[in-house]
């Protein structure tokens, strides 16, 4: 089997760092992203530092990559989480896109979060889609104000990234251009991110309360990896515009039979 290369971005932590570990086990390229301990160093809440994740990636992979996993991702009640989160990621899926061109079998896939399907500001999610990031900083530093609507950074975050990848997936630019474009919505992940949260027994009830995941309850990064490369992988011809829910049921209990 030919090589593949494939860019990661979070891949010093977490999901990315698994799914970086997995694709190499398996014998493929992996370019990591993260803002330090991998190939390419970058800040994608920056502009500055979403162009050298690009400039990078073109330089590192000799102008071809075959799979983009836009992983990195922040949950804190704060504004640079919209920065990350939505344009970070739109950055790494558009900004790689002319390298994926170049690839016989190229697949994106982004990750998103079941949080999209939780208490959202619908305010913050119209200006991700259709305003300027400046004005998605200034919606979400009033929401980061107070703690019960601070959280709503992320799930908002999170809800326009689904919404903008069901929107373009279908396009010239990605089915078109023949690269399906897909994204998984984990539930509670054992990573730093949720390290905090599931320390005690206290914060696991809670957490279990908000986010009940009947099949086998949280999990580890490698499950959601192991999703990820399919997704990212020769494999997959024709999903298209799918948000995969990996979360142990927590998307069947909420919302049932309501999606048909
Ligand atoms: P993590 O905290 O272990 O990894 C996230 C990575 O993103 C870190 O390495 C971090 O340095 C990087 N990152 C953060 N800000 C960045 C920036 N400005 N520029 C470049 N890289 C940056 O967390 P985890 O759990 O692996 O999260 C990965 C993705 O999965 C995120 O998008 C998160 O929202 C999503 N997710 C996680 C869940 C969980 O329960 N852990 C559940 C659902 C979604």
């Amino acid at each position: 089997m030919t090589q593949r290369t494939y860019l990661v971005t979070g891949a010093a932590s977490g999901i990315g760092k698994a799914t970086a570990e997995l694709l190499i086990s398996r014998g493929e390229r992996v370019i990591g992203a993260d803002l330090q301990g991998t190939d390419i160093s970058a800040d994608l809440s920056t502009s500055e530092g979403r162009q050298a994740l690009v400039a990078q990636a073109k330089e590192l992979s000799g102008g071809v990559i075959d799979g983009v996993i836009a992983v990195a991702g922040l949950s804190h009640p704060i504004p640079v989480t919209a920065s990350v989160n939505y344009y970070g990621a739109l950055a790494t899926l558009e900004g790689l896109r002319p390298l994926l061109l170049n690839s016989a079998a190229p697949r994106a896939v982004a990750v998103d979060s079941m949080a999209s399907l939780q208490t959202h500001d619908e305010e913050l999610v119209e200006i991700f889609l259709h305003g300027t990031e400046e004005e998605a900083l200034a919606r979400s530093a009033t929401l980061a104000e107070k703690p019960e609507t601070g959280h709503q950074i992320y799930s908002s975050s999170k809800r326009a990234l689904a919404r903008w990848l069901r929107t373009a997936a279908t396009t010239d630019e990605w089915a078109g251009a023949g690269i399906p474009l897909n994204a998984i919505a984990p539930g509670v992940v054992l990573t730093p991110m949720t390290r905090e949260l599931v320390a005690t027994p206290e914060g696991r009830a809670a957490l279990n309360e908000k986010v009940p995941m009947p099949l086998n309850g949280p999990f580890e990064a490698e499950v959601a990896a192991r999703l990820l490369t399919w997704l990212a992988g020769v494999e997959n011809s024709h999903l298209c515009g799918q948000i995969i829910f990996v979360d142990g049921g927590f998307d069947a209990l909420l919302r049932g039979d309501s999606t048909w």
